[in-house]
């Protein structure tokens, strides 16, 4: 078995990266060490750390879209990785058959590590969770995670003749099943500032099950194609899940991050069409990255790509900042910190 570490031992910050990180966070830095600077993941997690507000639980973001290819995992991965380069306790939770959120952090894992399934055998998130990084830990998906969907289900064949239960399923009844995850979230709330979940491109239970624990939604779309189609269902779906949960939505608790237009000829038409969701929109369109794109193939975060452009680390931060502000209202704390 094998974990790709995103930063590892030899990670450094020198001054470019260092002064970009600060400037989208409108922090000023008072380095002595000029052009000398390298910093450290722990230097780094420090020294951010200082000038970002404190929170006492964390918040549950989670990236959504029923369209398959629109960027949940790439971005979950890179918001994860650069908040926890920022100074954030990570928690990454895959929730996806795919396993493509897995794959980058593990590889030959065969039955040797504990999955999200174990959660369903009582075990708990602190049991399960694999440390990656400082700062960062992971709880690995499993290929059989569908089977959940029988655990979920509300309408067994043989009950439905049951009066109480017909009356449970035309309400839409959830089974306690469902709301492990969430309670198994709300545990650990005190152990992290940012708790990030990758789900399946579907509109299912398994993705259900983590709606009643979200806070915050990002919903990735690509303008081209059908993804705007899509958005229809999930909402309604996510905010009755909230509502089910008993701590109804509210507005800002869904992004929508318009994420690779490339090119597209109908950009301007998709963006007319999607005008009267304006207010959800983060304000930064992301484009195609090619450095973003080379590094997740090789399951590293584009902090770990010598070939990054400066344009694209500060989309990346800017993003990052964007979605925080989202979920915290604010990020930052004072405008100067101290090397
Ligand atoms: N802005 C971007 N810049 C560069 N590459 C991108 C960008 N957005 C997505 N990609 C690439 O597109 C591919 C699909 O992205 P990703 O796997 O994150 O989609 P997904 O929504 O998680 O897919 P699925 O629904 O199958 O889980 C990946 O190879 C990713 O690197
Ligand atoms: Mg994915």
């Amino acid at each position: 078995m094998k974990i790709y570490r995103p930063f590892g031992e030899d990670f450094r910050i020198g001054e470019i990266q260092l002064t970009i990180m600060a400037n989208a966070f409108g922090l000023r830095t008072s380095s002595t060490k000029g052009a000398n600077v390298e910093l450290t993941l722990a230097d780094c997690q420090k020294y951010f750390k200082k000038s970002m507000l404190k929170h006492k639980e964390a918040r549950v973001v989670t990236f959504a879209n029923n369209k398959g290819g629109v960027g949940k995992t790439v971005h979950a991965y890179t918001f994860a990785t650069t908040a926890c380069l920022f100074g954030y306790k990570v928690l990454l939770i895959d929730l996806d058959a795919q396993m493509n959120l897995s794959d980058i952090f593990i590889e030959d894992y065969e039955g040797e590590l504990p999955s999200i399934m174990d959660l369903y055998d009582g075990k708990n998130l602190r049991n399960i969770a694999i440390p990656i990084e400082p700062g960062l830990n992971f709880v690995k998906s499993n290929e059989e995670i569908d089977v959940l969907k029988e655990l979920f289900a509300t309408s067994a064949p043989e009950k439905t003749l049951n009066p109480l239960n017909f009356i449970r399923r035309s309400l839409g009844v959830v089974k306690d099943e469902e709301f492990i995850l969430k309670n198994k979230i709300d545990e650990v709330r005190e152990d992290f500032d940012l708790i990030i979940i990758d789900t399946n491109p579907s509109i299912d239970k398994v993705n259900r099950s983590a709606y009643f624990a979200t806070d915050h939604m990002v919903i990735p779309i690509n303008p081209h194609g059908f993804s705007l189609s899509g958005l229809p269902k999930i909402l309604p779906e996510f905010i009755s899940a909230r509502g089910k949960a008993g701590y109804p939505y509210k507005m800002g608790d869904v992004s929508i991050l318009i994420n690779n237009p490339m090119g597209s000829k109908s950009f301007d038409k998709f963006m007319n069409e999607i005008a009267e969701m304006k207010e959800l929109l983060i304000p930064e369109v992301i484009n195609f990255m090619p450095s973003l794109n080379e590094s997740f193939n090789e399951c590293l975060p584009i902090w770990s790509n010598e070939n990054t452009q400066r344009w694209e680390l500060e989309a990346v931060i800017r993003l990052t900042k964007s979605i925080l502000d989202k979920v915290f209202g604010r990020t930052e704390r004072g405008i100067e910190v101290e090397l």
